[in-house]
Protein backbone atom coordinates (compact mmCIF):
# COMPACT_ATOMS: atom_id res chain seq x y z
CA UNK A 1 0.00 0.00 0.00
CA UNK A 2 2.23 2.53 0.98
CA UNK A 3 4.39 2.56 -2.29
CA UNK A 4 7.22 -0.08 -3.87
CA UNK A 5 9.91 -1.70 -1.66
CA UNK A 6 12.46 -4.36 -2.55
CA UNK A 7 14.17 -6.04 0.29
CA UNK A 8 16.30 -9.76 0.41
CA UNK A 9 17.12 -11.43 -2.95
CA UNK A 10 14.62 -11.23 -5.87
CA UNK A 11 14.95 -12.41 -9.56
CA UNK A 12 15.73 -9.96 -12.20
CA UNK A 13 11.49 -10.48 -13.32
CA UNK A 14 8.35 -11.62 -12.06
CA UNK A 15 8.15 -15.51 -12.11
CA UNK A 16 11.22 -17.01 -13.64
CA UNK A 17 13.24 -19.20 -11.70
CA UNK A 18 15.75 -17.90 -8.47
CA UNK A 19 17.36 -20.78 -7.42
CA UNK A 20 18.93 -21.92 -4.04
CA UNK A 21 22.58 -22.23 -3.43
CA UNK A 22 22.45 -25.86 -3.36
CA UNK A 23 20.26 -25.51 -6.87
CA UNK A 24 16.99 -26.20 -5.94
CA UNK A 25 13.99 -23.53 -6.65
CA UNK A 26 12.35 -21.15 -4.44
CA UNK A 27 9.32 -20.98 -3.93
CA UNK A 28 7.24 -17.67 -5.22
CA UNK A 29 4.32 -16.67 -3.18
CA UNK A 30 1.86 -13.91 -4.56
CA UNK A 31 0.27 -11.73 -1.57
CA UNK A 32 -2.40 -9.52 -3.06
CA UNK A 33 -5.77 -7.86 -1.81
CA UNK A 34 -8.39 -7.16 -4.09
CA UNK A 35 -8.24 -10.59 -6.45
CA UNK A 36 -5.20 -9.61 -8.56
CA UNK A 37 -6.66 -6.38 -9.17
CA UNK A 38 -4.99 -4.27 -6.41
CA UNK A 39 -1.48 -3.81 -3.97
CA UNK A 40 0.49 -6.91 -3.57
CA UNK A 41 4.32 -8.14 -3.03
CA UNK A 42 6.00 -11.66 -4.30
CA UNK A 43 8.23 -13.25 -1.56
CA UNK A 44 9.89 -15.73 -2.22
CA UNK A 45 10.47 -19.17 0.23
CA UNK A 46 13.26 -21.55 0.85
CA UNK A 47 10.41 -23.92 1.24
CA UNK A 48 6.57 -24.71 0.02
CA UNK A 49 4.19 -21.75 1.55
CA UNK A 50 1.54 -24.30 1.07
CA UNK A 51 2.90 -27.41 3.07
CA UNK A 52 1.07 -27.65 6.17
CA UNK A 53 0.79 -30.66 8.79
CA UNK A 54 -1.87 -30.25 10.70
CA UNK A 55 -4.97 -28.03 11.49
CA UNK A 56 -7.30 -27.82 14.47
CA UNK A 57 -9.81 -25.50 15.10
CA UNK A 58 -9.35 -22.98 18.16
CA UNK A 59 -12.14 -21.06 19.86
CA UNK A 60 -13.25 -17.63 19.74
CA UNK A 61 -15.20 -17.16 22.35
CA UNK A 62 -12.51 -15.04 24.43
CA UNK A 63 -11.97 -12.84 21.61
CA UNK A 64 -15.34 -12.35 20.15
CA UNK A 65 -16.76 -11.71 23.90
CA UNK A 66 -20.67 -10.75 24.19
CA UNK A 67 -20.88 -7.58 22.81
CA UNK A 68 -24.00 -5.04 23.86
CA UNK A 69 -25.70 -2.21 22.17
CA UNK A 70 -24.77 1.18 23.69
CA UNK A 71 -28.24 1.08 25.37
CA UNK A 72 -29.37 3.48 27.38
CA UNK A 73 -27.51 5.57 24.89
CA UNK A 74 -24.98 7.67 26.84
CA UNK A 75 -21.41 8.92 25.82
CA UNK A 76 -19.11 6.55 27.80
CA UNK A 77 -15.75 6.93 29.15
CA UNK A 78 -13.36 3.64 29.96
CA UNK A 79 -10.20 3.86 31.85
CA UNK A 80 -7.90 1.53 29.81
CA UNK A 81 -5.43 2.51 33.22
CA UNK A 82 -7.92 0.16 35.12
CA UNK A 83 -7.65 -3.17 32.65
CA UNK A 84 -5.42 -6.40 33.45
CA UNK A 85 -1.88 -6.19 32.68
CA UNK A 86 -0.67 -9.76 31.46
CA UNK A 87 -0.83 -11.87 28.26
CA UNK A 88 0.51 -11.10 24.95
CA UNK A 89 -0.31 -8.86 21.94
CA UNK A 90 -2.86 -11.22 19.58
CA UNK A 91 -4.15 -13.57 22.60
CA UNK A 92 -4.13 -10.76 25.63
CA UNK A 93 -6.63 -8.58 23.55
CA UNK A 94 -9.12 -7.06 25.38
CA UNK A 95 -12.49 -6.25 23.43
CA UNK A 96 -13.41 -2.70 24.11
CA UNK A 97 -15.66 -1.94 21.11
CA UNK A 98 -16.74 -3.40 17.82
CA UNK A 99 -19.24 -3.62 15.10
CA UNK A 100 -19.54 -5.44 11.32
CA UNK A 101 -16.65 -3.38 10.40
CA UNK A 102 -14.09 -3.68 12.89
CA UNK A 103 -12.86 -4.43 16.71
CA UNK A 104 -11.43 -2.32 18.99
CA UNK A 105 -8.97 -3.79 21.65
CA UNK A 106 -6.45 -3.07 24.05
CA UNK A 107 -3.77 -4.87 25.10
CA UNK A 108 -1.29 -4.55 27.61
CA UNK A 109 1.28 -7.14 26.65
CA UNK A 110 4.47 -8.98 28.86
CA UNK A 111 5.05 -11.94 27.12
CA UNK A 112 5.99 -12.58 22.96
CA UNK A 113 2.80 -13.93 20.97
CA UNK A 114 2.53 -17.39 19.33
CA UNK A 115 2.64 -16.76 14.90
CA UNK A 116 -0.56 -15.17 13.70
CA UNK A 117 -1.72 -14.33 10.09
CA UNK A 118 -5.54 -12.42 10.07
CA UNK A 119 -6.16 -13.07 6.70
CA UNK A 120 -9.84 -11.31 7.60
CA UNK A 121 -8.86 -7.89 7.67
CA UNK A 122 -5.87 -5.42 8.19
CA UNK A 123 -4.64 -4.91 11.57
CA UNK A 124 -3.30 -1.33 13.21
CA UNK A 125 -1.85 -1.79 16.56
CA UNK A 126 -1.07 1.81 18.10
CA UNK A 127 1.49 1.64 20.96
CA UNK A 128 1.12 4.04 23.88
CA UNK A 129 3.88 2.96 26.27
CA UNK A 130 6.71 0.23 25.91
CA UNK A 131 8.63 -1.15 23.10
CA UNK A 132 8.41 -4.30 20.97
CA UNK A 133 10.01 -6.19 17.99
CA UNK A 134 7.59 -7.19 15.01
CA UNK A 135 8.54 -9.73 13.37
CA UNK A 136 6.91 -11.24 10.04
CA UNK A 137 7.48 -13.21 6.57
CA UNK A 138 8.44 -9.83 5.51
CA UNK A 139 11.47 -8.87 8.14
CA UNK A 140 11.08 -7.02 11.34
CA UNK A 141 10.28 -3.54 12.80
CA UNK A 142 11.23 -2.09 15.92
CA UNK A 143 8.16 -0.53 17.51
CA UNK A 144 7.70 2.16 20.26
CA UNK A 145 6.03 4.61 21.95
CA UNK A 146 3.33 6.73 19.38
CA UNK A 147 3.93 4.24 16.28
CA UNK A 148 0.80 2.89 14.60
CA UNK A 149 1.97 -0.54 12.79
CA UNK A 150 -0.24 -1.35 10.03
CA UNK A 151 -0.54 -4.99 9.56
CA UNK A 152 -1.77 -5.74 6.07
CA UNK A 153 -4.52 -9.08 5.79
CA UNK A 154 -2.82 -11.94 5.56
CA UNK A 155 0.33 -11.04 7.03
CA UNK A 156 1.86 -13.95 9.55
CA UNK A 157 3.74 -12.02 12.18
CA UNK A 158 4.63 -12.33 16.40
CA UNK A 159 5.01 -9.13 18.15
CA UNK A 160 7.94 -9.97 20.90
CA UNK A 161 7.56 -6.98 23.70
CA UNK A 162 10.39 -5.70 25.63
CA UNK A 163 12.78 -5.31 22.96
CA UNK A 164 15.90 -3.12 24.65
CA UNK A 165 13.70 -2.28 27.86
CA UNK A 166 12.89 -3.62 30.98
CA UNK A 167 9.62 -5.58 31.49
CA UNK A 168 7.37 -2.51 30.79
CA UNK A 169 4.13 -3.77 29.48
CA UNK A 170 3.80 -2.56 25.88
CA UNK A 171 -0.49 -1.12 26.01
CA UNK A 172 -1.81 -1.49 22.82
CA UNK A 173 -4.67 -0.22 20.99
CA UNK A 174 -5.38 -2.74 18.39
CA UNK A 175 -7.84 -2.20 15.43
CA UNK A 176 -9.11 -5.28 13.55
CA UNK A 177 -10.18 -4.36 10.61
CA UNK A 178 -12.84 -6.01 8.30
CA UNK A 179 -10.98 -4.81 5.07
CA UNK A 180 -7.86 -2.73 4.42
CA UNK A 181 -6.87 0.26 6.11
CA UNK A 182 -5.23 2.52 3.59
CA UNK A 183 -3.78 6.54 3.18
CA UNK A 184 -6.56 8.30 2.46
CA UNK A 185 -7.13 9.52 -1.05
CA UNK A 186 -6.89 12.52 -1.24
CA UNK A 187 -3.20 12.22 0.33
CA UNK A 188 -2.42 10.70 -2.67
CA UNK A 189 -1.44 11.56 -6.18
CA UNK A 190 -3.03 9.80 -9.06
CA UNK A 191 0.12 7.19 -9.06
CA UNK A 192 0.29 7.22 -5.44
CA UNK A 193 2.84 9.68 -4.28
CA UNK A 194 2.17 11.73 -1.07
CA UNK A 195 1.12 15.19 -2.46
CA UNK A 196 2.39 18.18 -0.75
CA UNK A 197 -0.34 18.87 1.79
CA UNK A 198 -0.33 15.84 2.96
CA UNK A 199 0.37 15.43 6.83
CA UNK A 200 3.01 12.94 6.35
CA UNK A 201 4.84 11.03 3.41
CA UNK A 202 6.68 8.34 2.43
CA UNK A 203 9.97 9.17 4.49
CA UNK A 204 7.86 8.84 7.46
CA UNK A 205 6.96 5.04 6.97
CA UNK A 206 9.18 2.60 8.08
CA UNK A 207 9.26 -0.74 6.58
CA UNK A 208 10.76 -4.41 7.58
CA UNK A 209 14.43 -3.99 7.41
CA UNK A 210 15.18 -7.01 5.77
CA UNK A 211 14.50 -10.99 5.75
CA UNK A 212 14.31 -12.74 8.92
CA UNK A 213 15.60 -16.05 7.45
CA UNK A 214 14.05 -18.62 9.76
CA UNK A 215 14.38 -22.16 10.06
CA UNK A 216 11.93 -24.43 12.16
CA UNK A 217 9.22 -27.49 11.53
CA UNK A 218 6.25 -27.80 12.31
CA UNK A 219 5.66 -24.59 13.25
CA UNK A 220 2.07 -22.94 14.33
CA UNK A 221 0.17 -19.95 13.70
CA UNK A 222 -2.80 -18.87 14.84
CA UNK A 223 -4.83 -18.03 11.67
CA UNK A 224 -8.12 -15.87 11.93
CA UNK A 225 -10.23 -15.71 8.49
CA UNK A 226 -13.70 -14.54 8.02
CA UNK A 227 -14.70 -17.81 9.68
CA UNK A 228 -13.08 -18.26 12.84
CA UNK A 229 -9.65 -19.34 14.56
CA UNK A 230 -7.70 -21.86 13.01
CA UNK A 231 -4.20 -23.22 14.41
CA UNK A 232 -1.85 -24.53 11.17
CA UNK A 233 0.87 -26.10 11.32
CA UNK A 234 3.61 -25.15 8.86
CA UNK A 235 5.85 -28.22 7.39
CA UNK A 236 8.52 -25.42 7.68
CA UNK A 237 9.09 -21.85 9.41
CA UNK A 238 6.81 -19.08 7.35
CA UNK A 239 9.74 -16.88 7.86
CA UNK A 240 11.86 -18.76 5.23
CA UNK A 241 11.76 -15.46 2.69
CA UNK A 242 15.47 -14.53 1.35
CA UNK A 243 13.22 -11.52 -0.14
CA UNK A 244 10.72 -9.80 -1.54
CA UNK A 245 8.68 -6.60 -3.06
CA UNK A 246 5.65 -5.01 -4.05
CA UNK A 247 3.45 -2.40 -2.44
CA UNK A 248 1.75 -4.84 0.03
CA UNK A 249 3.70 -5.26 3.17
CA UNK A 250 3.34 -3.85 7.01
CA UNK A 251 4.89 -0.61 8.31
CA UNK A 252 5.04 1.37 11.31
CA UNK A 253 4.33 5.72 11.51
CA UNK A 254 5.07 7.52 14.39
CA UNK A 255 2.31 9.69 15.50
CA UNK A 256 5.20 12.14 16.52
CA UNK A 257 5.81 12.33 12.76
CA UNK A 258 2.03 13.75 11.81
CA UNK A 259 2.25 17.19 10.87
CA UNK A 260 -0.71 19.08 12.19
CA UNK A 261 -2.41 21.19 10.32
CA UNK A 262 -3.77 24.64 12.07
CA UNK A 263 -5.97 27.48 10.72
CA UNK A 264 -6.55 30.88 12.48
CA UNK A 265 -10.04 29.48 14.29
CA UNK A 266 -10.87 25.80 14.72
CA UNK A 267 -10.18 23.19 12.29
CA UNK A 268 -12.52 20.31 12.06
CA UNK A 269 -10.87 16.54 12.85
CA UNK A 270 -10.49 15.80 8.90
CA UNK A 271 -7.39 17.74 9.16
CA UNK A 272 -5.88 15.06 11.39
CA UNK A 273 -7.15 12.35 9.53
CA UNK A 274 -4.24 9.49 9.31
CA UNK A 275 -5.96 6.39 7.82
CA UNK A 276 -8.94 5.19 6.24
CA UNK A 277 -10.96 1.99 6.17
CA UNK A 278 -13.99 0.15 5.36
CA UNK A 279 -16.38 2.63 7.25
CA UNK A 280 -14.31 4.37 9.69
CA UNK A 281 -11.45 6.86 9.65
CA UNK A 282 -8.56 7.04 12.19
CA UNK A 283 -7.33 10.49 12.99
CA UNK A 284 -4.41 11.71 15.42
CA UNK A 285 -4.50 14.56 17.41
CA UNK A 286 -0.70 16.16 18.30
CA UNK A 287 0.94 18.60 19.72
CA UNK A 288 0.22 21.92 18.08
CA UNK A 289 -0.22 25.89 17.66
CA UNK A 290 -3.95 26.87 18.87
CA UNK A 291 -6.22 28.85 16.17
CA UNK A 292 -4.60 32.21 16.09
CA UNK A 293 -6.97 34.40 15.42
CA UNK A 294 -7.50 37.14 18.55
CA UNK A 295 -11.06 36.10 19.08
CA UNK A 296 -10.44 32.22 18.56
CA UNK A 297 -11.93 29.78 20.90
CA UNK A 298 -9.06 27.68 20.69
CA UNK A 299 -11.12 24.18 21.73
CA UNK A 300 -13.97 22.73 19.65
CA UNK A 301 -17.21 23.49 19.58
CA UNK A 302 -20.41 21.46 20.67
CA UNK A 303 -21.16 19.00 17.35
CA UNK A 304 -23.20 16.32 16.69
CA UNK A 305 -21.92 14.35 13.61
CA UNK A 306 -24.84 12.18 13.20
CA UNK A 307 -23.48 9.46 11.00
CA UNK A 308 -20.88 8.52 13.30
CA UNK A 309 -19.66 7.15 16.50
CA UNK A 310 -16.75 8.74 17.89
CA UNK A 311 -13.79 6.85 20.01
CA UNK A 312 -10.83 9.16 21.53
CA UNK A 313 -7.57 7.34 22.74
CA UNK A 314 -5.97 9.98 25.46
CA UNK A 315 -2.42 9.13 24.73
CA UNK A 316 -0.61 12.38 26.24
CA UNK A 317 -0.29 15.77 27.54
CA UNK A 318 -3.17 18.07 28.69
CA UNK A 319 -6.55 17.59 26.96
CA UNK A 320 -8.15 20.55 28.25
CA UNK A 321 -11.75 20.27 26.54
CA UNK A 322 -11.77 17.34 28.66
CA UNK A 323 -10.97 19.17 31.92
CA UNK A 324 -12.88 17.85 35.00
CA UNK A 325 -14.41 14.60 33.25
CA UNK A 326 -12.30 12.29 35.22
CA UNK A 327 -10.75 11.90 31.49
CA UNK A 328 -6.72 11.43 31.77
CA UNK A 329 -4.15 9.60 30.03
CA UNK A 330 -5.05 5.82 28.59
CA UNK A 331 -8.52 7.00 28.95
CA UNK A 332 -11.29 6.42 25.94
CA UNK A 333 -14.15 8.58 25.47
CA UNK A 334 -17.02 6.95 23.26
CA UNK A 335 -19.66 9.92 22.03
CA UNK A 336 -21.60 7.91 19.87
CA UNK A 337 -24.60 9.30 17.40
CA UNK A 338 -27.56 10.66 18.94
CA UNK A 339 -25.36 12.96 21.75
CA UNK A 340 -24.07 16.10 21.02
CA UNK A 341 -20.66 16.22 22.47
CA UNK A 342 -18.85 19.09 23.33
CA UNK A 343 -15.85 20.51 25.85
CA UNK A 344 -17.07 20.08 29.73
CA UNK A 345 -18.05 23.03 31.46
CA UNK A 346 -15.99 25.70 31.88
CA UNK A 347 -13.70 24.65 29.66
CA UNK A 348 -14.01 27.50 26.84
CA UNK A 349 -13.77 29.81 29.50
CA UNK A 350 -10.70 28.27 30.36
CA UNK A 351 -9.25 27.86 27.48
CA UNK A 352 -9.90 31.54 26.05
CA UNK A 353 -8.18 33.19 29.51
CA UNK A 354 -5.30 30.95 28.84
CA UNK A 355 -4.96 32.51 25.51
CA UNK A 356 -4.94 35.60 27.00
CA UNK A 357 -2.52 35.24 29.50
CA UNK A 358 -0.03 34.04 26.95
CA UNK A 359 -0.66 30.24 26.15
CA UNK A 360 -0.33 29.01 22.38
CA UNK A 361 0.17 25.61 21.94
CA UNK A 362 -1.43 22.31 23.04
CA UNK A 363 0.55 19.74 24.32
CA UNK A 364 -2.49 17.45 23.35
CA UNK A 365 -1.78 13.92 21.88
CA UNK A 366 -4.78 11.57 20.85
CA UNK A 367 -5.88 8.48 18.40
CA UNK A 368 -9.60 9.03 17.39
CA UNK A 369 -11.23 6.67 15.59
CA UNK A 370 -14.92 7.07 13.88
CA UNK A 371 -16.98 5.00 12.49
CA UNK A 372 -20.03 5.38 10.51
CA UNK A 373 -22.03 2.15 12.32
CA UNK A 374 -22.42 2.45 15.80
CA UNK A 375 -19.98 0.81 18.12
CA UNK A 376 -20.94 -1.89 20.40
CA UNK A 377 -19.69 -2.39 24.17
CA UNK A 378 -17.39 -5.24 24.24
CA UNK A 379 -16.67 -7.28 27.96
CA UNK A 380 -13.22 -4.96 28.50
CA UNK A 381 -15.74 -1.49 27.93
CA UNK A 382 -18.12 -2.84 30.67
CA UNK A 383 -14.98 -3.41 33.41
CA UNK A 384 -13.30 -0.31 32.99
CA UNK A 385 -16.45 2.40 32.58
CA UNK A 386 -16.43 5.00 34.48
CA UNK A 387 -20.10 5.25 35.37
CA UNK A 388 -20.28 9.13 36.43
CA UNK A 389 -19.11 10.25 32.72
CA UNK A 390 -22.20 10.44 30.74
CA UNK A 391 -24.01 13.28 33.37
CA UNK A 392 -20.10 15.14 33.77
CA UNK A 393 -21.45 18.11 31.52
CA UNK A 394 -24.18 18.66 33.76
CA UNK A 395 -22.15 19.69 37.09
CA UNK A 396 -21.31 23.04 37.92
CA UNK A 397 -18.28 25.16 36.12
CA UNK A 398 -15.67 24.59 38.42
FE1 LIG B 1 -15.97 15.05 18.57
Amino acid sequence: MPYYRAVGEIPRKRHVQLRRPDGGLYAEELMGVEGFSSDSSLLYHTHLPTAIVKSEEVSDEAAAGPVTHNLPLAPRHFRTQDLPVGGDLVAGRQLLLGNEDLRIHFAAAQRPSELYRNSAGDEMIYIQNGCARFESAYGRIDAGPGDYVVVPAGTIHRWVPGEGQDDTPVRALVLEARGHIRTPRRYLSASGQFLEHAPYSERDLRGPDGPLLAEGQDVGVLVRNRAGLTRLSYANHPFDVVGWDGYLYPYAFNIADFEPVVKRTHAPPPVHQTFEGPNFVVCSFCPRPLDFDADAVPIPYNHHNVDSDEMMFYVAGDYSARSGSGIGIGSISLHPSGFTHGPQPGAVEAAVRGVAEGRTSTDETAVMIDTFRPLLLGPAARLAEDPGYAWSWARPVP
